[in-house]
């Protein structure tokens, strides 16, 4: 049996968020607001944190600065059960940090620092732990600078030869963010981008042609996110379908995307099939959504799982 359920390599960052942003003042006004939170976010950070609560053991890969944000990131996995021990401390670097402002509407303005996930590398000698589980989720790839050239497919491979499952999210706005993408594919069960991600990549529109292009490139199944329109799965053994998103009062859709990474792993572990697989990730997606702070939402696997069969899916456009 492998040491962890999850593990949850890639972009983490220590979130400051306020709610509602409604304007900026001029010169240094201040407005006041309603809620404040922080949070470990990002497609490897939330994925952790939210698995964790959902009760699967996961392990945590990616690189923080010698400064208070990154101790408060180890501190805050830790309280989750996460286990931290592959998280490289990097001399000389800040830890990824953003300050997101949320509006009425659940969108999210942010500003970003980025810092420490630039610079983590998996060696020789870390590789055999991190891919000792049964999920290997690769969360924000294109935003890990060293592991974007070319580490991150070497250790995916392995993964794979491994007996994992792999998951893996991006970070993209463009064609040129492909050069560091192309390299997982290969080796990638689940390709899980944004549809705005999966368009920036290909150049290309249809939902049908975005997953034939990742497909033909090499993913056994590409499941497009499409915010508040839900999912569009496609796998390469000809399953598709479309599943609208939950009805939900959103808050703040700050690491929708995130926690859906975290609920599919959790499905794929309980050996859900493919429908289940994505309601299951939406539902951890919308749970986020009516917290302030990625995964704030998110309790435990049961109550995802309630949530899930209790809860109506918005009429389909
Ligand atoms: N407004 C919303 N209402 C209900 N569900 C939503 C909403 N926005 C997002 N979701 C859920 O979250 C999932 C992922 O959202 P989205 O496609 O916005 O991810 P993303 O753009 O990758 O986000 P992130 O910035 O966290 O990476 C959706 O498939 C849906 O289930
Ligand atoms: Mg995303």
């Amino acid at each position: 049996m492998p040491q962890y359920d999850y593990t949850s390599m890639g972009f983490y960052t220590y979130d400051c968020l306020g709610w509602p942003f409604t304007e900026m003042l001029p010169g240094g006004g201040t407005v006041f607001i309603d809620d404040f939170a922080l949070a470990v976010s990002g497609a490897g950070g939330t994925a952790a944190i939210a698995a964790a609560k959902m009760g699967l053991k996961t392990l945590a890969v990616t690189g923080v600065g010698e400064d208070l944000m990154g101790d408060w990131v180890l501190q805050h996995l830790a309280r989750f059960g996460v286990d931290t021990s592959a998280i490289q401390h990097q001399p000389g670097w800040r830890t990824s940090s953003s300050i997101v402002a949320t509006r009425m509407d659940g969108s999210r303005p942010a500003l970003h620092m980025k810092g420490a996930t630039g610079n983590f590398f998996v060696d020789d000698a870390l590789l055999p732990k991190v891919i000792d589980a049964k999920i290997f989720h690769a969360g924000g790839v294109g935003l890990m600078t060293a592991m974007d050239k070319g580490r991150n497919g070497e250790v995916m491979k392995a993964a794979k030869a491994n007996g994992c499952l792999t998951t893996v999210d991006v970070f993209a706005g463009s064609p040129d963010d492909m050069t560091a993408i192309a390299d997982v594919l290969p080796y990638t069960d689940y390709f899980m981008p944004s549809i705005e991600e999966a368009q920036a990549l290909s150049g290309l529109t249809a939902r049908r042609d975005l997953a034939r292009f990742f497909l033909d490139l090499g993913v056994r199944a590409c499941v497009l996110t499409l915010g508040g329109d839900g999912v569009y799965y496609h796998d390469a053994a000809g399953a598709s379908f479309h599943m609208p998103a939950f009805d939900v009062a959103v808050k703040c859709t700050c690491g929708c995307g995130d926690a859906f990474d975290a609920g599919f792993a959790v499905a794929l572990v309980n050996g859900f099939d493919a429908e289940t697989t994505v309601r299951f990730a939406q539902a951890t997606s919308a749970l986020n959504a009516t917290g302030l702070g990625s995964q704030a939402g998110v309790e435990s696997f049961e109550k995802t799982l309630a949530f899930m069969k209790a809860t109506p899916m918005r009429p389909r456009a």
